[in-house]
């Protein structure tokens, strides 16, 4: 039996806080999130399942030294985990923006991490559908879904609890079936 992996980029803290939120609601199922800028690679070849969380910075970026973060994040990571085998793991993903400010590039950092994932073999699940939310263009929407769970604190707070639960509720399934059976509280 393996836990779930939960990793996350963040630069004001936010997206660590819905980090916690998801692993509060998967009990033992899932490890205490951990900042992606504190682990190797390789440390995420320690799990089947994974939910990998960023916000969108810059103009539709990844966060990073270079697009204004505070520190080392997926900007940086990413190109260090080029070629892992991800192949037979489970990944699900989700994002953190502003779809009012920067509405041209809402949540678009979910797209180079889904590329990555899935170059390196990953399933990825967990699409989330685009209506309910007010953006012109994103680079991460593919046919009316986007990559991952989309969450945005600034415009649309209160609607963040009740999307965490259906969203986990849709990919549980997947989750549970590749990081063997769990206990769910
Ligand atoms: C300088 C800056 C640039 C941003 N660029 C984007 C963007 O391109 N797209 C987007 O959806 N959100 C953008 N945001 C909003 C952040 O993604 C949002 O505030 C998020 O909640 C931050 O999460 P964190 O607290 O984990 O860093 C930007 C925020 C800042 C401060």
């Amino acid at each position: 039996m393996s836990r779930i992996g939960i990793f996350f980029g963040t630069d004001t803290g936010r997206t660590r806080r819905l980090a916690k939120d998801l692993a509060k609601a998967l009990g033992d199922a899932a490890e205490s999130p951990v900042n992606i800028n504190k682990v190797a690679p390789e440390d995420l070849l320690a799990f089947d399942a994974l939910i990998l969380g960023t916000p969108t910075l810059g103009e539709g970026a990844l966060p990073g030294l270079d697009t204004g973060g505070s520190m080392e994040s997926w900007l940086e990571f990413l190109p260090r985990a080029a070629g892992l085998d991800l192949s037979g793991k489970v990944v699900a993903l989700f994002g953190l923006g502003d779809q009012d400010k920067y509405g041209e590039h809402f949540v678009s950092a979910l797209r180079p991490i889904h590329d990555w994932a899935q170059a390196c073999g990953a399933t990825l699940v967990g699409r989330w559908p685009v209506d309910g939310y007010d953006f012109i263009e994103s680079e991460a929407e593919e046919a009316g879904e986007f990559l991952g769970l989309a969450i945005d604190q600034h415009n649309q707070a209160h609607l963040t609890a009740p999307r965490l639960a259906e969203w986990l509720a849709q990919i549980l399934p997947a989750l549970l079936a590749a990081a063997g059976p769990v206990t769910v509280e």
